[in-house]
């Protein structure tokens, strides 16, 4: 049985780029035999930056609604808060005094910022970094060590941070043994990007992403503002671009014949975008009723995640007795 385990930081709506990226394939993998799930709210991590509480409280309830409308099943995903667990920051102190300074002064998410200071002209290169974006790596270890973890699905962006988990626990079991477990992070290839309206990569940060849960109008105005050239609607096309790209990802075999067949003869831009919509609002409307069920719910929310708490507890408070027994506490 191998367990795996993801954190997801609470940081507004997901988009169709993150649905398709991390929620779909975590869920599916979710669902196959011979492993277990371990899925959870990452808001410590989000107190990096969040400093809104109704913000805060909010988006944890946000992303558990959309983990839960697009098919998380509780029952067979362990799901939960990271704050509900306090023997995650127990460990994180542990693991701190593991982790040499130099080791987080080459982490890249806090590289970046300080060279964004020296860019700027700042006297010092730490100006306005807090600590918690500085030991980050260090809270995602406990997250991910203290449940004994396998495998670790991420993005690119967070493989840096897999490997520093693999040195703490390493370190820490070079001194006291096989204590803790040497976890696997699994990568999402860089090409399976889902592009966004500009044709770049979909991201929050550029702008360019579709939200999950937009009401359906408002999702047709955003597919409508897909970057196109400048073809007549008469003129063939060749099949190809972001309408085609997220349109494979949503029609059936079938569909996707249909519309090459269409591009071939020639298809309004206005048209393609329109049987975009039509396959990305059959996917998402389900979901979407779902989600807003429980949006006016959240005490129903807060409820799955407490279970999931519970449950998580039991290997966290497990692990961590036999991590204090090794270090002699
Ligand atoms: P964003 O770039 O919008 O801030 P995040 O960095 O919060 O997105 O990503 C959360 C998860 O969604 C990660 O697992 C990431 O790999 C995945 N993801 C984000 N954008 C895309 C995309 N355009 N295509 C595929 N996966 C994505
Ligand atoms: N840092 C991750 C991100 O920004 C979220 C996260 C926190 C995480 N703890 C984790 C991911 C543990 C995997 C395992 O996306």
């Amino acid at each position: 049985m191998k367990r795996i385990l993801t954190g997801v930081k609470p940081t507004g709506i997901p988009h169709i780029g993150n649905y398709l990226g991390a929620i779909k394939p975590a869920i599916t993998m979710s669902h196959t035999d011979r492993t277990e799930s371990f899925l959870f709210i990452a808001d410590y991590h989000a107190l990096t930056t969040v400093r809104d509480p109704k913000i805060m409280k909010e988006d944890v309830h946000n992303v558990a609604a959309t983990w839960l409308a697009l098919g998380l099943d509780p029952a067979k995903t362990v799901f939960y808060r990271q704050s509900a667990i306090p023997e995650i920051f127990e460990l994180t102190w542990i693991l701190t005094c593991f982790c040499s300074k130099g080791e987080m002064n080459r982490a890249h998410a806090y590289k970046a910022l300080t060279q964004a200071n020296i860019d700027g002209g700042k006297d010092d290169p730490d100006q306005n970094i807090g600590m918690g974006i500085y030991t980050y790596p260090i809270l995602m270890a406990a997250d991910i060590l203290l449940f004994n973890s396998d495998i670790v699905p991420v993005g690119a962006d967070q493989v840096q941070h897999i490997e520093i988990a693999r040195d703490l626990a390493q370190r820490f079991n070079h001194y006291y043994g096989d204590v803790l477990k040497i976890p696997e992070a699994s990568v999402q290839k860089d090409g399976a990007a889902v592009v966004g309206l500009d044709g770049r990569k979909m991201s929050k940060s550029y702008g360019n992403s579709i939200e999950l849960w937009l009401p359906e109008k408002k999702l047709k105005k955003t597919i409508n503002k897909i970057t196109t050239n400048s073809q007549a609607p008469e003129e063939s096309k060749i099949f190809e671009g972001t309408i085609v790209d997220l349109y494979n990802y949503f029609a059936t075999e079938q569909e996707i014949t249909d519309l090459r067949s269409w591009y071939a003869k020639g298809i309004g831009w206005g048209e393609a975008k329109a049987e975009l919509f039509k396959v990305v609002n059959r996917e998402l409307e389900g979901p979407r009723e779902k989600y807003h069920e429980l949006m006016t719910n959240t005490s129903k929310i807060d409820e799955i995640l407490a279970e999931g708490a519970k449950r998580a507890s039991i290997t966290a408070k497990q692990v961590l007795a036999t991590v204090r027994q090794a270090c002699g506490i």
